[in-house]
């Protein structure tokens, strides 16, 4: 099994299903955002270490190489930028990345014969679209350079599906991925300031920062802040073994939401987490944030049907996973 990204944040915690499901993991990064430790820290809850390949997914040469090494069947794509706010500034460098590094994965896939690819896609292609539930139907919108990434993708490995018979793809729309590894030994670790707003929040409980910014108090939600549709990072890592399990399913790429169908407004999350931290969390509601929508629920009917997936975890486990993180780990990886 080849993981590109398996050193970020959802990439980590899916190692650990995927060790424990009994694959082989042999990971790609270039530990841009990633770290080399949370490795160390999947080999310790999960008793094997995944092999680290450092290299980038745009290098064609490189993935070939990586390819030849090992034996593959079948490859997770985590490997991108992320940072909406970023995307804005340099646009181009997310193409690059998230659209020529997929187009350049695929094809080094194809030249060593894997045909399976499980793809993380977002809900932020959805945008602002106003339907109330998303389903894998309801229009795109992408609100910014990283999402359009995305797309592109999504329809790249969708038009490779149509003329390549062999190929098998899944592509996964994760809503709002939060939490850490019940164990405490993985999580998200941001370089430099969260942008994210759990993250920052586990910041501010922790005296690290003086008080969270609330983006918008009026929006056309109860309390007037932004909903979102939080899930946590292991139920979305479980996912992806079940993905696997269904890879071969069908023709074409399959779509599917992963979330919980529940909305959570900024002002509720805060609460939410001040009380898994036992302490108050100061705030100010300021501005909105450019490019934010108001509200990103998914509708997970179909995921659910067609495989059983469900999210295990609510909102109170997802707010004490990530603290119990940031406890455990203050300065995040760095020990
Ligand atoms: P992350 O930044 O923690 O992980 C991304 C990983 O990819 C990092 O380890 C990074 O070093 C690596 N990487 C980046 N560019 C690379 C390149 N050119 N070559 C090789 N490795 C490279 O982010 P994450 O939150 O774990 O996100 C994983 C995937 O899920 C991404 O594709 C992201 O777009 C998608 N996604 C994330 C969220 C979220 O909120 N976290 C939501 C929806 C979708
Ligand atoms: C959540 C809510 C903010 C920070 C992003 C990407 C999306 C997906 C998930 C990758 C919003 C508010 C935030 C803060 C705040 N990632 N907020 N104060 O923007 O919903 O989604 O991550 O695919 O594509 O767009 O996540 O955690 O940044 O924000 O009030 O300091 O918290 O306005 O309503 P977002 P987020």
């Amino acid at each position: 099994m080849l993981v590109t990204g398996g050193a970020g944040f959802i990439g980590s915690h899916t190692c650990v299903e995927l060790i424990e499901a009994g694959h082989d993991v042999i990971v790609v990064d270039d530990l841009s955002t990633g770290h080399a430790q949370a490795l160390d820290r999947v080999a310790e809850i999960a008793g094997a270490a995944p092999v680290l390949e450092v290299a980038d997914i745009t290098d064609a040469a490189a993935m070939d190489t990586i390819f030849g090494r090992h034996r593959i069947d079948a490859v997770i794509h985590f490997a991108a930028r992320k940072a909406v706010g970023e995307s804005t500034e340099i646009p181009l460098d997310y193409f690059h990345t998230n659209v020529g590094g997929t187009a350049t994965l695929l094809a080094a896939a194809r030249r060593a014969g894997v045909h399976r690819i499980v793809f993380s896609s977002s809900c932020s292609i959805y945008g602002a679209t106003g339907a109330d539930d998303l389903d894998e139907t309801a229009p795109t919108a992408p609100a910014n350079p990283y999402a359009w990434s995305k797309l592109a993708c999504e329809q790249m490995i969708e038009q490779a599906c149509r003329h390549h018979d062999d190929l098998r793809a899944i592509s996964l729309r994760y809503f709002n991925p939060i939490g850490a590894h019940p164990s405490g030994l993985l999580g998200e670790d941001p370089h430099g300031t969260p942008r994210n707003i759990v993250p920052y929040l586990a910041q501010v409980a922790a005296g690290k920062r003086g008080r969270v910014q609330v983006f918008g108090g009026d929006y056309p939600t109860p309390d007037g802040s932004a909903i979102r549709d939080y899930v946590h990072v292991v139920d979305i890592a479980r996912g992806h073994v079940t993905a696997l399990e269904h890879v071969d399913d069908q023709h074409g790429m399959q779509l599917h939401n992963l979330g919980t169908g529940q909305g959570t407004s900024v002002l509720e999350l805060r609460t939410a987490f001040a009380a898994a931290a036992e302490r108050d969390i100061p705030f100010t509601v300021t501005d909105r944030r450019p490019g934010d929508v108001p509200r990103l629920v998914a509708n997970t009917d179909v995921v659910r049907l067609a495989w059983g997936w469900t999210p295990k975890y609510d909102l109170a486990i997802m707010c004490r996973d990530s603290w119990r993180f940031q406890q455990l780990n203050p300065d995040g990886y760095r020990r």
